[in-house]
């Protein structure tokens, strides 16, 4: 791979699925899949077309109960083009003989481009080349410019394009017992001479969806309508070694659309007046050159280079056209099927990062939370709570849509699915609300929506905690932590833990910083929030206490993961890596052999790690300091050798947070799991998920490892803080960043230095703070720090 190309030689079938995944094309209001465009979605090819927020919802029968499940859906593919010589065979890679195959990503210019060499016997060969985009200027548009050249041979090339609604949301193999039927009446028709169009609706979320296609090419068109097809035919004369092209370009609208009056009429205007593919190219990579100004991590070698891939995909799913659309953070990406495009907690993997580049695509991404805090509050409120509790798993109105029951594909048995019942979603929210304000400096957010949320999260959090008069703290029980395994006490008849470390901490976290805040907002504001919330002093004194008072369990001097967690028996990992190899999801192997991992000490992924993930030392002290207890520096070094020894890392988010972890602790590990985290995708490290969809969190999160993790970067308290840590293999990066209404605040660690660069403005000077000094940094100023070792 040359830097900055992402490149596959040669076809293989078993790999399809993934190179899809990776080749997504995308603009953050929608993405295509990379599929081939002569190709339908098969055992080996699925190309898909997601567009951010279009949600339907559909009932199935699973295991003679009917479930209800919230799709992202599968639109009308718009890339179908398929050809052969006339009389002959279309040709695909699976029926040809394919000669050379190629597929290139442009990371720089968002292009995507395949080269292919037909071989049709008797020395005759078809060289098929195709860029495609989806525009980064122009989020409605896409297009596929296709070159053919015949070699040793001229003739007659019959090609055929089309858009097509007879898909259906079947990409994901463990889901296909569910009805995955969402587009109805399909219609189709023709615009003009070069444009067909396609409109259809949504089964039962109504969304009406409008796709026109254009094609331009050296001969006339032929249309029919045959179906749910729109398809466009033309016959193209090959001269030997003359390269021949034809370009099709589209648009997608939906009613979800501002500023549109009917998707179809929108969609085949937009393509009506779409400029040439020269002219859409020139645009497009206008547009990629701003992102990458913007965002750019400057890390030399291969790690470099697979995280520009990762930021290429983080950009994709949301850049700033997200700022515009009511959208959360799919933990897929819009790359693929995998969790329906549902929203869990995976924004707090991204958001930090979004943060310090693009506050106005965090700050949307917060409001689309903000749209649903009142279904959270429902929520709550018919759990018997008060508060918001937001639902782990959200789609399009914020309801709860975490699966009731779930496939083990190792055993074939649908089990019930008690996920939903991690409420620490609600804390990651609020983490991400107070530092995306304090990245930006954005008080008028911090004041009102984000505190009508942060508010009430934290009273969400004071009503589930109980006082224990035995222990003479607070409880809150019959929850689930980041760790998955654990869903229940073993043998149990209720789902639930009690006393989640991660839960508690991050609770009473969020109680202060709702008690911060009150104390900072301005008068008008603050009786403003009273009389709409009916906060009061006794409800402030309450939450003073229990965030003081909140039980955090500790056995052999680690913290415990819940209350009992060190009663549960110890597993035999050799013995398990030995049968097993891989042994990842170690939930599923344990129940297909008829036992369950609620009765073993071994976690999924980072639970109480995640804490060090969240806070630097020096704030998860305060914190434990807070609730009356010393959090040394031995007792976390025990505590993380303790669980790493007991996680089967069956999330990619685990290597991520382990690798942070592991070198905040200057630990020699960590790069093992941070090339983890790097891995996860492009080698699809968990087993064959990537072809699914990408995994965003992860991805972003490896951004924000070098971004935060590894200079200890916090925007706390109205400073910036630094305190880098060495990690060998990582020792030289650097990156620019919006701080706070500064635009390309650089930071450059290299051989020991640190150097940091603030742009000239009319903007206020920025403090920084290290460990062993502070210094004022003023607009212009450059400021080159030695570092300790
Ligand atoms: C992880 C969750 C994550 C979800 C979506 C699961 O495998 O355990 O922490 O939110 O995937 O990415």
């Amino acid at each position: 791979m040359t830097d900055g190309i992402w490149e596959y030689e040669g076809y293989d079938p078993v790999d399809e699925r993934l190179r899809e995944s990776l080749c997504t094309l995308g603009n953050g209001y929608f993405a295509t899949r990379g599929a081939l465009p002569e190709c339908t979605a098969d055992d080996v090819h699925y190309p898909g077309t997601y567009i951010a927020g279009c949600y339907n919802r559909l009932t199935s029968e699973v295991a003679g109960r009917q479930v209800e499940n919230e799709d992202m859906v599968n639109l009308p593919n718009w890339l179908p083009l398929r050809f052969r010589l006339d009389g002959g065979q279309w040709l695909t890679p699976d029926t040809a003989t394919v000669l050379d195959h190629r597929q290139l990503l442009h990371l720089a210019s968002g292009l995507l481009e395949r080269w292919t060499r037909y071989g049709l016997g008797e020395g005759r060969v078809l060289v098929v080349r195709q860029q495609r985009l989806a525009h980064m200027a122009d989020p409605h548009v896409g297009a596929l410019r296709t070159e053919f050249t015949a070699e040793g041979f001229s003739g007659e090339l019959q090609v055929e394009a089309a858009l097509d609604a007879g898909v259906t949301n079947s990409g994901v193999a463990r889901y296909r017992d569910l009805d995955g039927r969402h587009l109805i009446h399909v219609h189709t028709g023709t615009a003009t001479t070069d444009t067909v169009w396609l409109r259809c609706r949504t089964r039962t979320s109504d969304i009406r969806i409008g796709i026109a296609a254009r094609l331009t090419a050296d001969a006339p068109a032929t249309v029919r309508h045959e179906g749910r097809r729109a398809v466009q035919e033309v016959r193209l004369h090959l001269a030997e070694g003359r390269p021949v092209v034809i370009d099709k370009t589209v648009a997608l609208h939906t009613s979800r659309d501002p500023a549109i009056s009917d998707p179809l009429y929108a969609a085949t205007h937009r393509v009506g007046r779409a400029p040439g593919f020269d002219i859409l190219v020139d645009d497009h990579l206008t547009a990629w050159d701003q992102l990458w100004r913007r965002a750019d991590l400057d890390v030399p070698g291969e790690s470099g280079r697979v995280l520009r891939l990762h930021l290429f995909h983080v950009l994709q799913t949301l850049s700033p056209h997200t700022a515009d659309l009511d959208v959360g953070v799919p933990a897929r990406g819009l790359h693929g099927e995998a969790y329906r495009g549902h929203v869990f907690w995976d924004e707090l993997f991204v958001l930090p990062y979004l943060n310090l580049h693009f506050p106005e695509v965090s700050r949307a991404l917060l409001r689309y939370r903000h749209r649903r805090l009142e279904q959270a509050c429902t929520a709550a409120r018919d759990a018997g709570r008060r508060g918001a509790m937001f639902p782990w798993q959200s789609g399009s109105d914020g309801r709860e849509e975490t699966q009731q029951l779930h496939l083990n594909p190792r055993s074939g048995r649908w089990l019930p699915d008690h996920s939903r019942l991690q409420h620490h979603v609600g804390s990651a929210i609020a983490y991400n609300v107070w530092q995306y304000c304090e990245a930006s400096g954005d008080a008028e957010f911090l004041h009102t929506k984000g505190a009508e949320m942060l508010l009430q999260i934290a009273r969400f959090w004071a009503d589930a905690a109980v006082y224990d008069e035995g222990l003479r703290r607070h409880r809150i029980r019959g929850v689930v932590g980041p760790d998955e395994y654990h869903e229940a006490y073993p043998d149990a008849t209720r789902p639930g833990l009690d006393d989640n470390a991660y839960t508690n901490v991050t609770a009473s976290w969020v109680l202060s910083r709702a008690l911060e805040l009150v104390d900072l907002l301005p008068e008008p504001r603050r009786r403003e929030l009273v009389e709409r919330t009916g906060l009061d002093g006794g409800e402030l004194e309450q939450w003073e206490d229990i965030s003081r008072t909140l039980h955090v369990p500790f056995h052999e001097g680690v913290i415990s993961q819940f209350e009992g967690y060190g009663n549960l028996a110890e597993l035999d990992w050799e013995g398990y890596r030995e049968s097993y190899g891989d042994i990842r999801r170690l939930d599923r192997i344990l129940e297909a052999e008829g036992d369950s991992v609620n009765r073993y000490q071994a976690s999924k992924q980072a639970d109480v790690l995640m804490l060090g993930y969240l806070f630097s030392p020096a704030e998860l002290r305060g914190l434990f300091h807070r609730l009356g207890m010393r959090l040394d520096e031995d007792t976390w070094i025990r505590t993380v050798d303790y669980y790493l020894r007991r996680t089967s890392h069956g999330s990619t988010l685990s290597g991520l947070v382990h690798g942070w972890v592991l070198a905040r602790c200057r630990r020699s590990e960590a790069w093992k799991f941070c090339q983890e985290a790097l891995q996860g995708d492009i080698a699809d490290v968990q087993g064959g998920t990537t072809g699914e969809g990408i995994h965003l969190g992860a991805m972003a999160g490896t951004l924000d490892l070098v971004q935060r993790g590894l200079t200890g970067l916090e925007t706390r308290s109205g400073a910036l803080w630094l305190d880098p840590v060495p990690l060998p293999e990582l020792s030289s990066y650097g990156f620019a960043m919006r701080y706070q209404g500064h635009w390309g605040v650089g930071l450059r660690l290299q051989r020991g230095q640190m150097e940091i660069i603030v742009p000239s403005s009319e903007e206020s000077p920025i403090d920084v703070r290290l460990p062993d000094r502070a210094v004022r940094l003023e607009p212009g100023e450059t400021s080159r720090l030695a570092l300790l070792e």
